[in-house]
């Protein structure tokens, strides 16, 4: 069949008022929460997108009645801790590595076998780091060399461990804290830097006490989750493409409506402000456990800076977005500490800058960063020409960004995955104001 891809063409400027679709972080966590818990779990604002149905199609494999989705509402009726039934075919994650990755860790305890499968770019992640602490708990897991298809053994025993985690991952943290709900005793991770926390927060929510001692959470094994509704925020690192498309269009106002502020998912919004962007934050509350607000960006003059390090776990699946802003600012940008970047659903830091020189913009990779020469001014910084996004969600939703500050059209090639974590993207942009049709090839 034909693939998907955009054409988006130069100029224009962002505004109105927009509700991105709802966090993908908490929607996966949503069903898997729910399906484990006892009683009827409902949740709104859920995330259409490819990604979460993988989990929600994963977990009916499982034996959970889950109803919806119907305008983002979702009833997950919830087994009960050992309720989960054997899977009679492998469980398929897609292009999600937060299905895989935390179904690892749910799983890992459970007394059948299950096998998890995804498609080529989540083929090529690394699981390994999953394995080995499992493995630490009692669990059986095999994979193909440190990468799926994975397969978890029926298990009798989980125990406790204490772990202290070599990178900042919000997912290998959670899948071990999933571990750790069917194993003796206590488990605890230790983040070399904060990372995502909404499985803390979502766990404290069902009933079960995540405590949190400096840069360890630990919980104790055993406990029974509590059903509970769940409103699902508008997902920051979906707003962060027009946080960015906003930010480098003169004359832009646009106000984006209900987006998660969990302040260990907000450092774009610390380095868009470091770059000089106009953000203002209104009608702070909090929904479920999570904060949001909506957010109000206009146009501004972009400076180059050097990210702080510490932000960048905070922020790490914007750096496609941001980098766009990099190359729109005055000046140099540098990123460092950034290698985690380098295996997520695409080589982040090889394939944006591949895309920004075929835009004529001066960028250098390094092993963990990446340095850009941004152009600075309100004359267009990208030529036009063909981007491929290696199937990966965010490089081609940045990319389509771009346009905005470009002389010529730019086309993003192999765009059907925009849907994982954005169905309705082109919609929702051209409403904005940018000028972009998908077409078929
Ligand atoms: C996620 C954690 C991050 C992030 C991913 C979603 C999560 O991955 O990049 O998109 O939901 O826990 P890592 O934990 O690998 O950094």
């Amino acid at each position: 069949m034909a693939s998907l891809h955009f054409r988006a063409a130069p100029g224009g400027r962002l505004s109105g008022r927009l509700r991105v679709p709802g966090d993908k972080s908490i929607s996966h966590r949503a069903i898997m929460l729910g399906a484990i818990a006892e009683g009827s779990t409902r949740v709104s604002g859920f995330l259409e997108g490819a990604d979460a149905l993988s989990t929600m199609n994963a977990f009916r494999a499982l034996g959970v009645n889950i109803e919806g989705p119907d305008a983002g509402r979702v009833a997950v009726h919830g087994v009960g801790l050992h309720g989960l039934q054997p899977p009679t075919q492998a469980l398929d994650c897609g292009n999600a590595g937060t299905a895989m990755r935390l179904m690892m860790g749910l799983l890992a305890g459970q007394r059948f076998e299950s096998v998890l499968v995804g498609d080529s770019s989540l083929s090529k992640r690394p699981m390994r780091r999953l394995a080995d602490p499992l493995a630490l708990m009692g669990a059986r897991i095999e994979t193909h060399d440190g990468r799926p298809p994975v397969r978890i053994l029926p298990c009798e025993r989980l125990t406790g461990i204490h772990y202290r985690m070599p990178m900042a991952s919000a997912q290998l943290k959670s899948a071990l804290l999933l571990a750790g709900l069917y194993a003796e005793g206590e488990t605890t991770v230790v983040e070399p830097a904060p990372t995502r926390d909404h499985t803390e927060r979502m766990l404290a929510g069902f009933g079960v006490p995540v405590r949190r001692d400096g840069a360890a959470v630990s919980l104790t094994g055993g406990r029974q989750l509590v059903a509970t509704d769940i409103d699902v925020p508008a997902d920051i690192s979906s707003a962060a493409f027009f946080l960015v498309a906003a930010s480098i269009t003169p004359g832009s106002d646009l106000v984006l409506e209900h987006v998660g502020m969990n302040p260990t998912r907000t450092g774009v919004l610390d380095i868009l402000r470091l770059m000089g962007a106009d953000i203002e934050l209104a009608n702070p509350r909090e929904v479920g456990g999570e904060p949001v607000a909506d957010l109000r960006v206009r146009g501004a003059a972009l400076k180059g800076i050097s990210v702080p390090p510490d932000r960048v776990p905070l922020a790490i699946d914007e750096f496609p977005a941001l980098f766009i802003a990099a190359a729109c600012a005055e000046g140099r940008t540098v990123v460092t500490g950034a290698e985690e970047l380098r295996v997520k659903e695409s080589d982040r830091i090889a394939v944006m800058a591949d895309g920004l020189r075929t835009l004529g913009v001066a960028v250098e990779p390094t092993p963990d960063g990446i340095i850009i020469d941004g152009r600075g001014g309100d004359a267009p910084v990208f030529g036009g020409g063909e981007i491929a996004t290696h199937h990966d969600h965010r490089i081609a939703m940045s990319f389509a960004m771009a346009a905005l500050r470009a002389r010529e059209p730019i086309v993003i090639r192999d765009t059907e995955v925009v849907g994982t974590s954005f169905p309705g993207f082109v919609a929702q942009s051209r409403a904005a104001g940018l000028d972009i049709v998908e077409f078929r090839e």
